[in-house]
């Protein structure tokens, strides 16, 4: 009995033994023999991350197709040009997309229509210039896209139309002059967006109209000298707004009261300010409202008028309204002299009145007792 056992255990254990042989067998053949398997060449696939790295070895074409379970390709500091249409139809399971620091100077429209699992895409310095309107199909899954340090000069109304679930938008350092209104229409789940480093002056009314969880906007280094009063009213989220480095002079103290958001802190250094009282009253103003946090007010610095160029308005803003002060005192000493003057002299005029028609009802009176 003992020896059957011992038996039957030995055989188990050669089949056991034989099976793992083949699944390792298998796993071998299926990770380096297998075509589709493959890791590419030129690229290191780590398994357990689901990793294919291909980064920095100056490759002008992506892979024609990765192993099914890799879920990030890294193909950052290379030499692509252009986006293929077809280029991603073997990629559908890629989560991460890594095509920063490439020379891309075109994608086709829809290239990026089989990824709709992505996640995370960056095309940051590259050459693009211009987005086609079918950019953005298929990526209903994307959270995180940046496109920053490219050649866009504008974002075509259409362009983010699929982006469902886009949390966050990197668009710095591009050349883009103006928004069109409907730009942000469709991405309403957006919760920060970079537009530092552009050429922006405007703001179109209603452009962020849609964009309620709207955490950060970024408008840092713009050229923007005036803000329209409604402009952040839709921003009941935000909690940042950087209007540092740009070109304005005075403070639209409505655009910023519009911002009904519980509380937003406000970058304003960098701009060119005009020191003077209105710039003063203004800034009181702001002080007072609670919900605004003018986290930078000290770092302020004067461009205008020619005397107070480079101070500090922190240093200087008491002083601002001094002048309108004494006008406005010496203008209320006058009112009050001249009220007092000619109270007093119709005070006198109507005792003088007075006095006269006392006495001549005094001298009718006898005249009547005459009577
Ligand atoms: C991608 O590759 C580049 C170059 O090797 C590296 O610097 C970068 O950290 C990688 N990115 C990620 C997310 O692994
Ligand atoms: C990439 O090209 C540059 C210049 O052409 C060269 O200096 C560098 O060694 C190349 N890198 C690789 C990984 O081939
Ligand atoms: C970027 O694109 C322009 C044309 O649009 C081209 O002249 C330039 O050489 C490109 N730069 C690089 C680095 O590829």
């Amino acid at each position: 009995l003992a020896f059957q056992t011992t038996g039957r255990g030995a055989v188990s254990s050669l089949m056991r033994a034989l099976l793992f042989l083949l699944s390792l067998m298998w796993d071998l053949w299926s990770t380096h023999c297998n075509p589709t398997f493959l890791c590419p060449t030129n690229c290191i696939c780590h398994l357990e991350l689901h990793l294919a790295t291909c980064a920095g070895a100056n490759l002008t074409d992506l892979p024609a197709a990765l192993p099914p379970y890799m879920e990030h390709l890294n193909f950052s500091f290379n030499k692509l040009a252009y986006i293929h249409r077809q280029t991603f139809r073997s990629m559908r399971h890629l989560r991460t997309l890594l095509l920063n620091d490439n020379r891309i100077g075109g994608v086709a429209d829809g290239a990026f229509a089989p990824l709709e699992a992505l996640l995370r895409l960056d095309l940051s310095r590259n050459n693009i210039s211009r987005l086609a309107g079918g950019f953005s199909l298929g990526l209903g899954s994307l959270r995180e896209l940046s496109l920053a340090d490219n050649r866009l000069s504008g974002v075509d109304a259409g362009c983010f139309a699929h982006l469902d679930a886009l949390l966050r938008l990197d668009l710095r350092g591009n050349g883009i002059r103006s928004l069109a209104a409907r730009t942000f229409g469709a991405v309403s789940t957006l919760r920060y967006i970079r537009l530092d480093r552009n050429v922006i002056s405007s703001l179109a009314d209603g452009i962020f109209s849609t964009l309620r969880n709207l955490e950060q906007l970024g408008l840092r280094g713009n050229e923007i000298e005036h803000l329209d009063a409604g402009v952040f009213a839709p921003l009941t989220s935000l909690a940042v707004l950087d209007l540092a480095d740009n070109k304005l002079k005075k403070v639209d103290f409505k655009a910023l009261l519009s911002v009904q958001a519980q509380s937003t802190h406000v970058l304003l250094e960098g701009n060119p300010w005009t020191c003077n009282c209105d710039l003063q009253r203004v800034f009181q103003k702001l002080h007072s409202v609670r919900r605004l946090l003018l986290d930078d007010y000290d770092d302020l610095t004067c461009r205008q008028p020619q005397e107070l160029q480079g101070h500090s308005l922190r240093q200087v803003d008491t002083g601002l309204c001094f002048a309108e002060t004494v006008t406005v005192l010496i203008i209320t000493i006058t009112v009050v002299i001249t009220v007092v003057a000619a109270i007093v002299m119709a005070e006198k005029s109507r005792e003088k009145r007075n006095k006269g028609r006392h006495w001549t009802e005094v001298s009718e009176m006898s005249f009547d007792s005459q009577d």
